[in-house]
């Protein structure tokens, strides 16, 4: 077994607990993704998973093993840094063999294992060449090429791909993801990037002030965020979120708050009536708001455009409801009209509701049987 075990693992710096508690088990083979802003914790988790850091509470385990006391040469493990950190002067194969010379592996050893990792990298013609005659797309190969040669029972990687331009980034995410799938490692990635989060992970573990808020598949932190931290930090535009109070006005529901009325679904205010609150965040993603030039036959949401702009394949309006301003993506060939004036229909089956106290999701209401 090559799984990972946090348990309620603690790591201060001074007053500010960097690391706050953290439970969490990587299974063997899992590609799983710390995600979240600056500052909320994700490189010293990691480095407390590699052993750079000392714990103040809890322990590591990885394959069953207890290797909080150990240190990082013994995890385990290989290391990926957002700083590739080549040595200058020495070869791309010099590079990548290192940390095997340093092991005192043999050298015909060494050299079946540096081309079998350049190969895996795309690396096998550069062997010869220093780093710098190599472009930032090929350092940060050989930074990862460097890790996998000591294969590795857990790959560690923390933003590896931050220090390259847009496009050099999209490739190698692609290829990171190939090669996990090759070498079968059980992998620990860390962005602050939420498309390369929702890329490349089985699970992603968003984090915020040293705490893990969700730990879901892609699919389901982007569809369900936890809270509305989880629902404003992951999408692009990120989710809507108003707050209101639910009314009731000829037999229909909505949730009314200043400026607007949105109708709510009978399951959707079943649940609000059962967490006995009083005020409702909702959240909608841009995609799952209609917009219209008339006003649609089961009643529309007044709103004006403020901007729309082109972005590719959509067109993104931003809108004002009242005092709230909203994101909502269309079809190109959606164009506002010059008054500005549009109606609104969110989808209901698409809106997550939230307690406006607590910005925690509320809870799903067990199935009637
Ligand atoms: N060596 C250190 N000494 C003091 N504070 C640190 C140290 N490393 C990190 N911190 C603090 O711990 C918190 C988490 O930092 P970090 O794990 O680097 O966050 P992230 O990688 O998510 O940006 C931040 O408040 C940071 O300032
Ligand atoms: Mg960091």
């Amino acid at each position: 077994m090559r799984d990972v075990r946090l348990e309620g693992i603690v790591k201060q710096f001074g007053k500010v607990r960097a690391v706050d508690g953290i439970d969490l088990h990587i299974r063997e083979n899992e590609f799983l993704v710390f995600l979240g802003p600056s500052g909320c914790g994700k490189t010293t988790t990691l480095r407390c998973i590699a052993g750079l850091e000392t714990l103040d509470e809890g322990r590591i385990l990885i394959g069953g093993r207890d290797v909080t006391h150990l240190p990082p040469g013994k995890r385990g493990i290989g290391m990926v840094f957002q700083s590739y950190a080549l040595f200058p002067h020495m070869t791309v194969a010099a590079n990548i063999g290192f940390g095997l010379r340093v092991k005192g592996v043999d050298r015909t050893e060494i050299d079946r294992r540096v081309r079998r990792a350049a190969e895996l990298l795309q690396l096998g013609n550069l062997l010869d060449r220093y780093p710098s005659q190599l472009s930032g797309g090929q350092r940060q190969r050989v930074a990862v090429a460097r890790a996998v040669v000591v294969e590795p029972q857990v790959l560690l990687m923390d933003e590896p791909l931050s220090n390259l331009d847009a496009l050099l980034r999209l490739s190698m995410r692609a290829e990171i993801k190939r090669l996990q799938q090759e070498i079968q490692a059980t992998t620990v990635y860390v962005t602050h990037d939420q498309v390369e989060a929702l890329s490349l992970g089985d699970r992603i573990a968003v984090m915020s002030e040293g705490k893990i808020v969700q730990l879901d598949e892609p699919q389901e932190v982007y569809d369900n965020p936890a809270t509305v931290f989880v629902g404003a930090f992951i999408g692009n535009p990120p989710m809507n979120f108003l707050t209101g109070r639910v009314r009731q006005d000829a037999g229909r529901l909505f949730l009314e708050g200043e400026g607007y009325q949105v109708p709510l679904s009978p399951e959707a205010a079943a649940r609000i009536q059962a967490a006995r609150i009083d005020e409702v965040t909702i959240g909608i993603r841009p995609e799952n708001i209609a917009v219209s030039l008339t006003e649609p036959e089961g009643g529309g949401i007044a709103a004006s455009v403020i901007v729309s702009e082109l972005i590719g394949a959509q067109r993104m309006l931003t809108l004002a409801l009242g005092p709230h301003t909203l994101k909502v993506t269309t079809s190109t060939e959606f164009l506002p009209p010059p008054n500005g004036q549009v109606w609104l229909t969110f989808d209901p089956a698409k809106i997550r509701l939230f307690d406006a106290a607590t910005q925690a999701r509320l809870a799903q209401l067990p199935k009637a049987s």
